[in-house]
C-alpha cells in the first residue's frame, strides 16, 4: 500500500479531532473498592506495592441472585480463577522486585514501572472477569501459587514471556466456548492486551523481533491450556467454594521436551519427558498415536511412536517467530478434546527457548 504525502498530511489533520486526554477527561483517582476498569488509573499506571484491587474484591465471592447462571458463567469462571495466577504473579514481582533488579540485568530503568502497568491491567481483568460472571455464580478466589522463582528476576522474565503467550492461546481458544456475542469480542480484547505485554517484553527484556508472523497459534481446545496452569497452584490451597479449575478439566499427562538436545525450530527433532509419575499416558500396543503441531492457524500431525519417543517438528512451519503448540493424540489432527492424550506444551519460538530455564521453559 502507498501513501502519498497528501494522504500523510491529511491524516494529521484528522488526529486533533481524536478525544486525547485532557486534564478534564483523565481519570481521576478513584478508592480502590470502586474503582471500574476503564475509568481508573489504577488499572492503567499505579506503581505501588500495594495491590490496586480492594480486600472486598481478593476472594471468593459467593453467588447472590436466584436466577439462572449466566450463559459463559463457566468460561469466565475459568478464566477468573486463571486470572488469579497470572495477576499474583506480577503481583509477587512487584512485591519482591525494585527497579535496581532489573537495571542490574542491562534493562532500561522503566522495566520495574512497565511489570507494575501489566500488574495493574492484570487486577482490571480480574474486576472485568468477576462482573461478566452473572448474581447467580459463584466468583472464584486466588489461591496460594509457587512459581519457584528463587527471586529470581530473569527467571521471572523468562515466566513472564510463557504465561503472556499461554494467556494469548487460551483466550483465543476461550472464544470457541463464548455463547454471548460480546463475550467474544470481551476475549478478543483482553487478548490483544496480553499481546501487547508479550510484545513489550520481546522489545525491550529480550531485544528480539516483536512480530509472530501473519497469525498467532489457534489451540482449539483452551480448558487443556488452562490446566496446565494448575502446575502453579500450591495443592489445597484454593478457596474450598472455589469451583473446580479448569471446568471440565481433563488432567491430561504434562509433556515437557529434553531441552538441551534440540534447537526446537521447525525441522528439528525432539523428545517428550511426561514428568509427572503419576500421571503418565498410556499406550496401547498396536495403536497409532500422532504428535499434533499447531502454529498459526495451522495444524500438522506426524506419526509418534511411543518408543521411539522422538518426533520432528514440521519443517514447513515459518522462521523462529511465535509459538508452536504439541499434544499427542489419537486420532490424525486431534478432531476431538478426547482424543488428546497428553500436553499440550508450548514451545517458545521467542526470545529462544534456550534463554529460558526449567520449570517453564523448554
Ligand atoms: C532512564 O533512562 C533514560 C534513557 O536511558 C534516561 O534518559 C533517564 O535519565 C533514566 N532515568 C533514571 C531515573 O535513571
Ligand atoms: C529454584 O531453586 C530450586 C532448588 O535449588 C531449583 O531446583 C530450581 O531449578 C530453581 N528455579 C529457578 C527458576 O532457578
Ligand atoms: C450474535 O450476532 C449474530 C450476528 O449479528 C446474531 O445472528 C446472533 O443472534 C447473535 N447471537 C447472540 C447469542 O446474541
Ligand atoms: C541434558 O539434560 C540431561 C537431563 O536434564 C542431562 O542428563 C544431560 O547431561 C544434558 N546434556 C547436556 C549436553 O547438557
Amino acid at each position: 500500500m502507498h501513501f502519498s504525502r497528501g494522504l500523510i498530511a491529511s491524516m494529521a489533520v484528522i488526529l486533533p479531532t481524536l478525544a486525547l486526554p485532557t486534564s478534564s477527561t483523565q481519570s481521576k483517582f478513584q478508592p480502590a473498592a470502586d474503582a471500574v476498569p476503564g475509568e481508573s488509573s489504577l488499572f492503567v499506571n499505579y506503581a505501588g506495592k500495594k495491590p490496586p484491587i480492594a480486600s472486598k474484591w481478593m476472594k471468593a465471592i459467593p453467588a447472590t441472585g436466584s436466577g439462572p447462571a449466566g450463559p459463559d458463567d463457566l468460561l469466565f469462571q475459568n478464566l477468573l480463577s486463571a486470572e488469579w495466577i497470572i495477576y499474583s504473579l506480577y503481583q509477587q514481582a512487584v512485591d519482591t522486585f525494585s527497579p535496581s533488579d532489573f537495571t542490574k540485568l542491562g534493562l532500561p530503568n522503566n522495566t520495574y514501572q512497565r511489570i507494575a502497568e501489566i500488574r495493574d491491567n492484570e487486577a482490571g481483568h480480574l474486576r472485568i472477569f468477576q462482573d461478566q460472571i452473572s448474581t447467580g455464580s459463584i466468583k472464584p478466589g486466588p489461591c496460594k501459587y509457587d512459581f519457584g522463582l528463587n527471586n529470581s528476576a530473569s527467571a521471572f522474565l523468562a515466566l513472564q514471556v510463557y504465561i503472556e503467550v499461554s494467556s494469548m492461546a487460551f483466550l483465543t481458544g476461550l472464544s470457541l466456548q463464548a455463547e454471548a456475542n460480546i463475550s467474544k469480542s470481551a476475549l478478543m480484547a483482553i487478548g490483544q492486551v496480553e499481546t501487547r505485554h508479550n510484545v513489550w517484553a520481546l522489545l525491550d527484556v529480550y531485544n528480539t523481533d516483536p512480530f509472530s508472523g501473519p497469525s498467532d497459534t489457534i489451540y482449539p481446545y483452551a480448558n487443556q491450556i488452562l490446566d496446565t496452569t494448575n502446575a502453579f497452584i500450591v495443592p489445597g490451597s484454593c478457596p474450598a467454594e472455589n469451583p473446580m479449575y479448569p471446568a471440565p478439566r481433563q488432567g491430561l499427562p504434562l509433556i515437557n521436551i529434553i531441552g538441551n538436545s534440540t534447537t526446537a525450530q521447525p525441522g528439528s527433532d525432539i523428545k517428550f519427558v511426561f514428568e509427572s509419575s503419576d500421571n503418565q499416558p498410556k499406550f496401547e500396543n498396536g495403536k497409532d498415536y500422532y504428535a499434533v503441531f499447531y502454529h498459526g492457524l495451522n495444524t500438522v500431525s506426524v506419526s509418534y511412536n511411543p518408543k521411539k519417543n522422538s518426533v520432528k517438528i514440521p519443517k514447513q512451519f515459518d522462521s523462529e517467530v511465535g509459538i508452536i503448540m504439541v499434544s499427542i493424540a489419537d486420532e490424525v489432527d486431534a478432531p476431538t478434546e478426547g482424543s488428546v492424550i497428553a500436553g499440550p506444551l508450548i514451545i517458545l519460538e521467542q526470545p529462544g527457548m534456550l534463554t529460558l530455564k526449567e520449570p517453564y521453559v523448554y
